[in-house]
């Protein structure tokens, strides 16, 4: 077994049409590469439409399933979402899964931040969110469309929250927040909502916004997980999979870590005692014991 080999049957999700917003690039296109090897028809949205081209011809070659489109759309934008939504029905004719990919982000102390530099993320991330699913949502309860499977990928500080990123911390904490309300809500329509919260996974957009220049050495996201490395992208992409199937039909409201251990590791009090080394175990252990003895 190899652990980036798809983990699902061959055709398993033959039966799924997926819309990943931002899935031209980074890890919306890595799980566009999955599904689609998985037998899916998928649909990629964001911004850039040249970039969309490339994706879905190069998707096409390595999957060897050309059953890919894209729409154009700045997920920020109600009208523009839902123009691209109605091409993706007009040609799969429906669609039964959402991965909310789509995000903003970049490093900076918060006092820096100009309020508009303050909402672009926010909007990216929360509104992006919030449009393509309620206009989604909307359409699967009038079409009576189901079982729908809806990814919301969000971040380990989504319930932590993080400085530098404060923007995208509350962002993605709303969008936590939406994934269990509609769980609970949207359940007796059919749709399932769950989340995805990966730690560190090299991406050029988030890398170039969130480790710039010597950051890279400085802050290696390695030695911060336990595992000692950083994600790689069939990892998530196979959980993602997972949670679009009908295998994982009693999973709902969930939000799953992908981090190899990170955040826990930032948690727990007496962590950073990993730095501690054998030889010093046995001095701090003979320290402690005599001082019980002297009581
Ligand atoms: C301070 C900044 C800034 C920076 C932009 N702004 N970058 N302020 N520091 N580094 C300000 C601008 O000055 C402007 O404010 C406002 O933000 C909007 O900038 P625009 O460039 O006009 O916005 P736009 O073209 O819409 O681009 C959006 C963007 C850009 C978010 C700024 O980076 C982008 O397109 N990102 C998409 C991809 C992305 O971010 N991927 C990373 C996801 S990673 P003023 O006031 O001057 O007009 C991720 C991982 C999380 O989420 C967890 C990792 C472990
Ligand atoms: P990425 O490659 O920069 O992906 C972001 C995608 O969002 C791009 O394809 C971009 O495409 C699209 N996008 C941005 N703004 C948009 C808008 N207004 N409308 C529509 N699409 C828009 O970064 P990534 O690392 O793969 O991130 C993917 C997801 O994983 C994000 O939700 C991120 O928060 C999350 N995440 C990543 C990591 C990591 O380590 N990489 C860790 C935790 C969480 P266009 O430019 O074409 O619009």
């Amino acid at each position: 077994m190899i652990r980036t080999d798809p983990m699902l049957r061959e055709n398993s999700l033959q039966d799924k049409t997926v819309v990943i917003t931002g899935g031209g690039s980074g890890l919306g296109k890595s799980m566009a590469e999955m599904l689609l090897r998985l037998g899916a028809r998928v649909a990629i949205c964001s911004r850039d439409e040249e970039k969309l081209k490339r994706a879905t011809e190069d998707l096409k070659t390595k999957t060897g399933n050309d059953q890919i489109i894209y729409a154009v759309c700045d997920v920020r934008d109600d009208e523009m979402v839902a123009n691209a939504l109605g091409q993706i029905r007009k040609t799969f004719g429906s669609y039964n899964a959402l991965i909310n990919n789509a995000a903003g982000n970049f490093i900076s102390p918060t006092e820096r931040l100009s309020s508009r530099a303050f909402d672009v993320i926010l909007d990216i991330v929360l509104k992006g969110t919030k449009n393509v699913t309620l206009a989604s949502g909307k359409y699967w309860i009038r079409e009576k469309i189901r079982p729908v499977s809806v990814v919301n990928i969000v971040t380990t500080y989504a319930w932590t929250g993080s400085g530098y990123v404060v923007p995208s911390a509350a962002a993605k904490a709303g969008v936590l927040a939406m994934t269990r309300s509609l769980a609970v809500e949207w359940a007796q329509y059919g749709m399932r909502f769950n989340a995805v919260a990966p730690g560190p996974f090299p991406t050029k957009g988030a890398w170039d916004r969130l480790l710039p220049g010597e950051l890279r050495e400085r802050f290696n996201p390695a030695q911060r997980v336990p595992l000692g490395r950083v994600g790689e992208h069939a990892e998530l992409a196979n959980l993602i999979s997972y949670l679009i199937s009908d295998y994982s039909s009693f999973i709902n409201g969930e939000v799953i870590t992908i981090d190899g251990g990170e955040w826990l590791l930032g948690a727990g009090e007496f962590n950073q005692l990993r730095a501690v080394s054998e030889a010093q175990w046995d001095m701090l252990e003979q320290m402690i014991k005599s001082a019980k003895k002297k009581k």
